[in-house]
């Protein structure tokens, strides 16, 4: 059985005082809410604050991005042993910055080897563009993203890693996929992609979550897939409310 996943990525949201307020609000929205593991992911600049708010709950931390190397002369980037310091998970690959910062399947794969080697569970993001989903390169798309993204970590690690599969059509665009839809990526394209490299057993134990435009609303639609263990919630995690019941919706 694999344990619901729900994590909310602020992306450039949120300053340090906004965080404060809005980690407060999240603490008292989810306590009680047991049975998924449940992440936040404030900008790099609010992890600090964020960490000390979060001691002693049951929310975890996530950075939105690191660097593969583990210091020196990379300015304006971010060491993996510096999100270590305040967080457990570290989103990679996202399709922003796939997109905007020139982020390649290498880049995203030694970024992953760069979490395996300070113990960050990554959650990595794949998905099709509208121009790709409408010349059916979805499967080609999803299955290299997840190939080259995923490849050299050990057996171990590799079952820990969380895998967003998140349509960049329907990344904040208020338009989603469906269940069934999303649940055939996952399923058909990703899932064999990792059985590929790591076994079906492998394949089986690792969380997959749908990302892009979810809401409190159309949550459940999403979580009664058998092969979508949660979300990678952009926007509504944002909104206390809707963040509360995406997760109470995930276990179901
Ligand atoms: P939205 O939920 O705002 O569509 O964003 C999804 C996302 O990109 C999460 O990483």
């Amino acid at each position: 059985m694999r344990t619901p996943f729900v994590a909310g990525n602020w992306k450039m949201n949120k300053t340090i005082a906004e965080t404060r307020e809005l980690v407060a609000a999240m603490k008292t929205g989810l306590s009680g809410v047991g049975g998924v593991e449940k992440v936040i992911c404030p900008p790099f600049m609010a992890l600090a604050e964020a960490s000390e708010l979060l001691k002693d709950s049951e929310i975890g931390l996530g950075a939105q991005n690191l660097h593969w190397e583990e210091k020196g002369a990379f300015t304006g980037e971010v060491a993996p042993g510096m999100v270590k310091e305040l967080c457990g998970y570290v989103i990679l690959g996202h399709s922003e910055r796939r997109a905007y910062f020139g982020e390649t399947d290498e880049i995203v794969n030694r970024k992953l080897l760069a979490a395996q080697k300070f113990d960050l569970t990554p959650i990595v993001c794949v998905g099709e563009t509208l121009e790709q989903y409408e010349s059916n390169q979805t499967r080609d798309v999803v299955m290299r993203q997840t190939g080259l993204g995923l490849k050299g970590v050990s057996a171990e690690f590799a079952s820990r890693i969380v895998v967003a599969y998140e349509p960049v059509w329907a990344i904040g665009t208020g338009k989603a996929s469906n269940g069934k839809e999303a649940n055939a990526v996952v399923k058909d394209f990703i899932r064999p992609a990792i059985a590929e490299l790591y076994g079906e057993q492998t394949a089986q134990a690792i969380r997959v979550l749908y990302g892009g435009s979810v809401t409190g609303a159309n949550a459940a639609e999403f979580f009664s897939e058998p092969d979508i263990d949660g979300a990678l919630v952009g926007g509504a995690s944002l909104k206390v409310e809707d963040f509360v019941q995406i997760v109470t919706h995930s276990k179901a």
